[in-house]
């Protein structure tokens, strides 16, 4: 790849610009993206840092048939969470979220995201590394015109998603090394949310040696 356009100023604000546009879309057009677009997304993921370059991501892709079938454990997913939802969002939002995971807000493509945990690697480590590559398929989608979100509430469902995916037959997960982590719903976006507002306070502990002068 040609450096020369990955640099100066225009570089630098573009890039700031598109992490600050990055929101999670809950509503799709249910159009699928191109296996090359999804193949893209994927290498994305793949240039993240790792915990020992062990690159010990897992990615399982849903489309179709097999999608519209995960649904119905979507919705059992929801059983698990909607009490503590419930008590935390507005009622409209609690609404919105309640139709998203009966739903998932007809996006096409689902990708559940495992890591592989070894011996030779901190738990923590393997675990971050993951969500590490999880984030850069994130931001890819945003290049790709294409919206998503990351969804913790499958962990609620864990074995039966393990078992829709086939993938307590892997060697891996028989040895107890095979841990889902999250999903990524994505597709074409058919929403445009304000942005979550973000919170700078508390969040950065300066450690300095010397007050500045
Ligand atoms: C690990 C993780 C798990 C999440 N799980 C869910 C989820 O189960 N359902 C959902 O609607 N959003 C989920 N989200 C999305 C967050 O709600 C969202 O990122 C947060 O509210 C900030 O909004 P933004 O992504 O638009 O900036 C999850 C995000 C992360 C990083």
């Amino acid at each position: 790849m040609d450096k020369k356009n990955l640099s100066g100023e225009n570089f630098r604000d573009q890039f700031y610009a598109l992490l600050a546009s990055r929101k999670s879309i809950r509503a799709f057009d249910p159009k699928l993206p191109s296996k090359e677009v999804i193949e893209r997304l994927l290498q994305a993921a793949f240039q993240a840092p790792s915990g020992k370059n062990r690159q010990n991501w897992r990615f399982f892709v849903v489309t179709g048939q097999k999608r519209e079938e995960y649904l119905q454990l979507s919705q059992k997913s929801w059983l698990g969470i909607k009490d503590i939802l419930e008590k935390r969002l507005k009622p409209s939002l609690y609404q919105f979220t309640e139709r998203f995971f009966f739903t998932l807000g007809d996006a096409p493509v689902i990708i559940f995201a495992y890591s592989h945990n070894t011996p030779d690697e901190r738990y923590h480590t393997s675990i971050g590394s993951v969500y590490m590559a999880v984030e850069n398929l994130n931001l890819a989608c945003l290049v790709e015109g294409l919206g998503c979100c990351t969804m913790g509430a499958p962990l609620e469902i864990s074995k039966e998603v393990d078992q829709f995916l086939g993938v307590t037959e892997l060697p891996e997960y028989k040895s107890g090394e095979l841990e889902l982590l999250c999903a990524v719903v994505l597709g074409y976006p058919k929403h445009d949310p304000p942005k979550a507002p973000r919170q700078t306070e508390g969040r950065v502990t300066w450690i300095s040696e010397a007050p500045e002068v």
